[in-house]
């Protein structure tokens, strides 16, 4: 009999309406279009501008994109599994409540964090599930409101960043499509470099932690840089090899979008012309466990059925891996 594969059958996505563009963050803090253009690739980003507004909100509409498109009937989802660094509250898993508010009442929900490789490590999850048997339908979301832990006055950090929310269902698949093999890597000597201090069970919120803004990202972009760069480009060059893939078998590199110079260096490694590179960083900065998906949603167009796509991602932690899927389906 042959194996159970884990393929993905549906995309769908949502972005604030706000754009953040360097022009604007020119008037906001010590920088220029031209120095984040030349050092990160990015242009502009989304921000959820409205008040009492969260990670849920920006998951819930990619989830409905996603239900819309496809005609999925909610009921019939076993499970909603949150990629997220920005859940809605530190306690009540996000994932309970975007499931309740889709209508999802058969289904089991949680969150799962990793920082930028959450929803790397969430398709590793999802899959493993389809293909155990065990479960039919997963919807796997990854959805971010960075602006609600960046620091607007810290220009190493507020330019990156930005909010989104990207959603696919696995299921299972019979003709070897879907999930092939993962490469997925921690490194806990890494989190010093990109962090947030307080807020957590080390230092809990004080007013001396707020004081010293210790609830934002802190990043040493140098150090992080260096450890994304080299470890991407490993992971995503260890995977073709350990599947015997030539730069000709790959159809696209599906990496996160951290700073284009790092895109550049793994596509490079990988031997891949940049036609086979999907790229959003201009339009949406980093959007953390919003990416990937994103992307899917970007390009979803393009892809056919039987494609080989490589996805790659790095982020706190440390944390970073590659997957190699066979894409399920033609749009
Ligand atoms: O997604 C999770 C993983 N994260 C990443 O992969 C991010 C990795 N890091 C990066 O992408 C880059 O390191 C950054 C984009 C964060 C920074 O770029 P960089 O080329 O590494 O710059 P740098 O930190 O080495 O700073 C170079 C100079 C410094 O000035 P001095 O000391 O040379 O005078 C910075 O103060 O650029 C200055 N600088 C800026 N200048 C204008 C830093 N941020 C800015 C800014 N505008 N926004």
């Amino acid at each position: 009999m042959a194996k159970t594969t884990a393929a993905i059958t549906a995309v769908g996505a949502y972005l604030p309406d706000f754009v953040l563009t360097n022009q604007l963050l020119e008037t906001m803090v010590d920088t220029t279009d031209e120095w984040i253009t030349t050092r990160t690739g990015i242009k502009e980003r989304r921000i959820l501008k409205e008040e009492g507004k969260g990670t849920s909100f920006l998951a819930i509409k990619a989830a409905e994109d996603l239900i819309e498109k496809r005609g999925l009937n909610v009921e019939e989802i076993d499970m909603v599994l949150m990629a997220t660094a920005t859940p809605d509250m530190p306690v009540a898993a996000t994932a309970a409540y975007v499931a309740s508010e889709i209508g999802a009442i058969n289904a089991f929900s949680y969150d799962l964090q990793a920082a930028c490789s959450s929803f790397l490590y969430g398709m590793s999850t999802a899959a493993s599930y389809i293909a155990s048997g065990r479960y039919q339908k997963i919807l796997l979301i990854g959805a971010d409101k960075m602006s609600s832990i960046i620091d607007y006055t810290d220009r190493t950090t507020c330019i990156i960043f930005g909010d989104g929310g990207g959603a696919v269902l696995f299921e299972a698949n019979d003709e070897g499509l879907g999930l092939q093999d993962e490469y997925l890597r921690t490194d806990g000597g890494g989190r010093q470099f990109l962090k947030i201090d307080a807020g957590g069970s080390i230092l809990p919120p004080s007013e001396e932690t707020i004081r010293k803004k210790q609830h934002f990202v802190f990043q040493d972009g140098k150090s992080v840089f260096k450890f994304a760069v080299s470890n991407m480009a490993d992971v995503s060059a260890k995977i073709m090899e350990r599947n015997q893939l030539t730069h000709e078998d790959v159809n696209w590199l599906v990496p996160h979008q951290a700073n284009k110079r790092i895109i550049d260096a793994t596509a490079n490694r990988m031997g891949l012309d940049e036609s086979k590179v999907m790229m959003n960083i201009h339009r949406y900065g980093n959007t953390t466990s919003a990416t990937l998906p994103l992307l899917l949603h970007d390009y979803e167009k393009q892809l056919k059925k039987g494609d080989n796509i490589i996805f790659a991602a790095f982020g706190g932690g440390f944390t970073w891996g590659s997957i190699y899927l066979k894409w399920a389906y033609n749009s």
